[in-house]
């Protein structure tokens, strides 16, 4: 059984080549196997959200492999390519970019709709998910009803709704207290623990030593990958 999900080798990404060019990413080599908790940790700058953004074939790398469940990500038609991103991948992102003049139920639904899931199945889909995070009782809060914490969970709820194997989250408790990021991350603890491959940017120690495996980046190199000894999978 091939168990890999992500392999990337020598993934560099250069942005504005020439004079005034950035090296974001410098000769990335990674695995990721499926069902893994992994945190992505480095400082600000050290090229995370390009790291985060090649992932989830939002941005083409400048050079190097990208492979997916095997496939060659530069090989990807653009249907293909956002296939991907519309079943394979939930996002969540440190603001929650949520849609203002929606209800927590509604900002759910929208990208169901997208994916052409009927309105019943939608409108289940949409109170499963919140009510996975804990918002049965906001369903009908528009984001400026909410706190912070709350409308990170509805994020999630978003990302989730579809049931997607992987998540990607960059820096998803940035704007929050500690006590709301301890929610977000006890919820994308259940989410790896339901069987779904987590991958958690931060550039926050505290929250990196949540996961079990932890890789450290900096200007855009891994610097180190290693395995938490002290992470309780029971716990977890
Ligand atoms: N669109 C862009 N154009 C030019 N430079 C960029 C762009 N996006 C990011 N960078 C630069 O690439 C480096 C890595 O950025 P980023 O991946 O956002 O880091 P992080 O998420 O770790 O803070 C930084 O030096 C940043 O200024
Ligand atoms: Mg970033």
């Amino acid at each position: 059984m091939n168990d890999t999900l992500i392999k990337v080798e020598d993934l560099c990404k250069i942005y504005n080549p020439g004079e005034n060019e950035v090296r974001a990413l410098d000769h990335v080599s990674l695995e990721i196997k499926k069902g893994e908790l992994v945190a992505i940790i480095g400082q600000s700058g050290s090229g995370k959200s390009t790291f985060m953004n090649m992932l989830g074939c939002l941005d083409v790398p400048t050079s190097g492999k990208y492979y997916l469940n095997g496939t060659d990500v530069s090989e990807m038609t653009d249907n293909e390519l956002s296939e991907v991103r519309n079943h394979e991948i939930g996002f969540i992102f440190q603001g929650f970019n949520l849609i203002a003049n929606l209800n927590a139920i509604e900002n759910v639904e929208l990208p169901l709709i997208y994916r052409g899931i009927d309105r019943k199945t939608r409108h289940e889909l949409a109170i499963e998910s919140l009510k996975m995070v804990g918002l049965e009782k906001r369903m009908d809060h528009k984001p400026s009803e909410m706190s912070g914490g709350q409308q990170q969970r509805v994020a999630i709820a978003r990302a989730i709704a579809a049931q997607p194997p992987v998540i990607l989250a960059d820096e998803p408790t940035g704007n929050l207290d500690s006590a709301s990021s301890k929610e977000i991350l006890a919820i994308l603890k259940k989410m790896h623990k339901t069987g779904r491959t987590v991958i958690l940017i931060t550039h926050d120690n505290g929250i990196a030593a949540q996961a079990r495996r932890v890789v450290r980046i900096m200007d855009g190199k891994i610097e180190s990958d290693t395995i938490n000894p002290d992470f309780d999978q029971e716990e977890a």
